[in-house]
């Protein structure tokens, strides 16, 4: 496998909305993450993956982009951006930008010319279609974001497509203007210096033609347009196509978000010599807590389907391909709330679930306050949500009925606003994130949870993901080592070991709120990191609650 940067990298994810406010708006900004730098140098990321920053209307908090080569005004100026880029380089620190084009912001002056006439020459850079002849929607496609996916225009008479809110107009690949004004735009920012893309709802762009209606499963009010849209038919075309017109001269990071991709498809989208994409964000491991009638549908939380479904990606992108690695993101519950333990074993089981994530091949993604075990939030008052898809969700379901508390008790526990609550820097009024009114209220634990707390602390959660990340950079094992999982059946204890030229490492991480023993043959000497002190091996391994071990040998 030829190597590259990216291989031996972690990236560090910023919701800039949520990070830090330097001017006291209540709002992120990026001349506050300038003033984190130092911090996020002490943690020892190599690369930034920015959420958003560009010009927005904020529908969807900057994922609804109104101008792609303006920075968003709540958030600074180019200018600042520039600095942030020097900044950051100055510090051998990386900078990704999201790329968000499978949708434009409704107030995007590509966008205002499609909808003012047919023959507009941007007419056809959207979907438009005009209602069936008997008055019905050109398909019955629902929108993710609650409701029919269809958005009626008066001017023109005709509806516009829009997977997510009505806001976000899905841009149409199939214009081949669009598609290279896109690249010109992507290759602008190459040339400002930038270091890659996250690129948002990446296989959803090229839809079926004709755009069929879809299967509408049982008690759904719309049909399930994924179908016609996810891995569409065009997507492998269109990726190689931006990549030879674009980031595919420039030595950077591309990673896909791929809702709905199997190994198979993360396969074809991430082998070097077809030219797409760097790496996919899937989201199997994401869905594994959600029921048949999806996200809002929760069910508990299965270990040993997590085991299987990360051996799976491990193997199967072992030979060709690379994987990314994360537990959270800004559109995530925080990840010790949902498969840790975020009481009594909240340090615990944060170190465990670093642990675990951390010693796999691929890129490792942090999502900002995940480095410090921050936690999921539980607003009573619906009014404290800002996020679209809660707001959405809530508003169509409490119309058909459902029980108010019954909604709450999902949004508690999968809803997106769990992290996006502001960064919690100290135990200072607003968790030190704003001297003005949070958009966002802080989660109420911050005066116990925070980074002051964190950096004073040598047994802290932070100072393990320092470590870990040492560690990725120190031994190409946790690079580039093959896979193999361990105890396979075992309901409680996630084992697996890697192994690279003779060596071998055996990570151990107990789900378990109770002691568990295992059968070992390891020594004390053998120890790499575990997040409790010593280990206690007798005849037998004993792993305490959330504890994670891991252990190493050599051949002969
Ligand atoms: C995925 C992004 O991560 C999410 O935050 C956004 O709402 C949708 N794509 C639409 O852009």
């Amino acid at each position: 496998m030829e190597r590259k940067w990216w291989h031996d990298s972690v990236v560090y994810q910023i919701y800039p909305r949520s990070y830090n406010d330097s001017n006291g708006d209540g709002i992120g900004d990026l001349n506050g993450i300038i003033e984190k730098l130092d911090y996020l140098k002490t943690l020892g990321i190599d690369v930034i993956w920015l959420s958003p920053v560009y010009d927005s209307p904020n529908d969807d908090n900057g994922y609804d982009i109104r101008d792609y080569e303006a920075i968003m005004k709540e958030f600074g100026t180019m200018d600042d951006f520039d600095r942030l880029l020097d900044e950051a380089h100055a510090r051998d620190i990386k900078i990704v930008m999201d790329l968000v084009i499978n949708h434009s912001s409704d107030e995007h002056q590509w966008f205002a010319e499609s909808r003012q006439s047919k023959d507009n020459p941007y007419r056809d850079y959207y979907m438009w279609r005009p209602a069936n002849p008997d008055g019905s929607l050109p398909n019955n496609w629902g929108s993710i974001f609650s409701g029919p996916a269809w958005e009626y225009d008066e001017t023109t008479n005709e509806y516009y497509l829009h997977l997510f809110s009505k806001k976000q107009p899905d841009l149409n690949w199939e214009n081949e203007q669009m598609r290279h004004d896109v690249y010109g735009m992507i290759r602008r920012w190459l040339d400002r210096g930038i270091d890659g893309f996250r690129m948002d709802v990446i296989n959803l762009i090229s839809k079926t033609p004709g755009l069929p209606d879809a299967t509408v499963h049982p008690g759904a009010l719309y049909g399930d347009g994924g179908e016609h849209y996810i891995n569409g038919p065009r997507v492998h075309e269109f990726l190689h196509e931006m990549n030879e017109a674009s980031f595919g001269k420039y030595d950077v990071l591309t990673v896909g978000e791929m809702p709905g991709a199997t190994t198979d498809d993360a396969i074809l989208y991430t082998d070097p010599a077809r030219k797409e994409v760097n790496m996919v964000f899937t989201f199997e491991h994401m869905d594994l807590d959600s029921g048949p009638n999806g996200k809002w549908d929760v069910i508990p939380f299965d270990l040993l389907k997590l085991k299987q479904n990360f051996t799976k990606w491990q193997t199967a992108l072992h030979e060709t391909g690379w994987n990314s690695l994360y537990w959270n993101n800004h559109d995530q519950p925080r990840v010790v709330s949902r498969f840790g333990n975020d009481t009594t074993y909240r340090v615990e089981s944060a170190k465990m679930l670093a642990t675990l994530l951390h010693l796999l091949k691929g890129t490792p993604y942090i999502y900002q306050g995940e480095e410090i075990g921050m936690t999921n939030v539980a607003f009573e008052d619906i009014a404290d949500y800002e996020d679209i898809e809660i707001r959405n969700m809530w508003k169509e379901r409490t119309e058909q009925g459902a029980s108010p508390a019954e909604l709450l008790r999902s949004i508690h526990i999968k809803g997106r606003d769990n992290a996006r609550t502001p960064m919690q820097w100290d135990a200072s009024e607003n968790a030190g994130f704003s001297t003005g009114t949070p958009w966002l209220k802080v989660n109420p634990n911050y005066p116990e949870i925070n980074v002051e707390q964190a950096l004073a602390d040598e047994q802290s959660i932070f100072y393990y993901y320092q470590q870990l990340i040492r560690l990725r950079h120190d031994h190409e094992l946790v690079v580039y080592g093959r896979y193999q999982l361990l105890l396979e059946d075992h309901p409680e204890v996630y084992a697996y070991s890697r192994t690279l030229e003779g060596e071998t490492w055996y990570v151990y991480c107990s789900f378990a709120d109770h002691d568990v023993n295992i059968p070992s043959t390891h020594d004390t000497s053998d120890r790499v990191i575990g997040n409790y002190e010593e280990s206690v091996i007798t005849d037998e391994l004993t792993l305490r609650p959330y504890e994670a071990v891991v252990f190493r040998t050599f051949e002969g």
